[in-house]
């Protein structure tokens, strides 16, 4: 039976970079590593109306189904398989649709509060904190909100101010104080490469012994 034996939770600011380190690893690493981004794990808005689901608070703990994701961690960590829910942010809710997400030696969650509750970081064997420059993350930020996710420019901005910004402040970095590893400028290779080799080492240390053949 696979289960995860090395869990990492990547938090930072929006725009910082986390889904990018994340996926380097990924890819690095290979089919071993499985990521739950916490996006996924926003809160179902379905019984909103569209204009009042736009006005939600995104940033705020509570945004989050926290006993969903913790769940599903277990679950993982069971050896069992998870139904991952996704989610839409043009329409800001989960889609109907779920993922099934097979256990892995490996697993990572990202988002901005994956360090914000304990019962998470008590699950987590390395706490990573990507620490990007305001500047760079809010311009970030702009050019996928308007592309990628069908925002104005003047919406993004008035989230920005009224939301983004002061919860990142309140809530986001001062998670910070728990990782065990900052990554300055996201996607910043060799703190990858040494992500990477440490998760190596876990999985060559959770090889079975060679039995002695004599
Ligand atoms: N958000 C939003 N509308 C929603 C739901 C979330 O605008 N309906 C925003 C929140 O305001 C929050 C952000 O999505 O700030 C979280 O995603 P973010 O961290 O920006 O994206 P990642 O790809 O996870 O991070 P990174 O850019 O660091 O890779």
């Amino acid at each position: 039976m696979t289960a995860p034996s090395f869990v990492i939770g990547i938090a930072g600011g929006t725009g910082a970079g986390k889904t990018a380190v994340a996926r380097e690893v990924g890819e690095t690493v290979g089919e071993a590593v499985s990521i739950l981004p916490l996006d996924n794990y926003y809160q179902d808005h379905s019984h909103l109306p569209a204009e009042e689901r736009d006005q939600v608070n995104y940033d705020h703990p509570s945004a989050f189904e926290w006993e969903l994701l913790a769940e599903q961690i277990k679950t993982l960590l069971d050896g069992r398989p998870i139904e991952m829910p996704q989610y839409d942010f043009t329409v800001h809710n989960r889609t109907d649709e779920r993922v099934r997400i097979e256990p892995t030696e490996i697993l990572i969650v990202e988002g901005i509060l994956s360090l914000f509750e304990e019962r998470l970081r008590d699950l987590y064997d390395l706490c990573i904190y990507v620490q990007t420059d305001a500047d760079v993350r809010i311009l970030r930020r702009i050019r996928r909100d308007v592309i990628e996710r069908d925002r104005t420019l003047e919406s993004v901005m008035n989230q920005y101010l009224t939301t983004v910004k002061p919860m990142h402040e309140r809530y986001v970095e001062p998670t910070r104080e728990h990782a065990d590893v900052i990554i300055p400028e996201g996607l910043n290779y060799s703190a990858v490469d040494l992500i990477t080799k440490t998760i190596h080492t876990e999985m060559r240390e959770q090889e079975p012994p060679i039995s002695d053949a004599s």
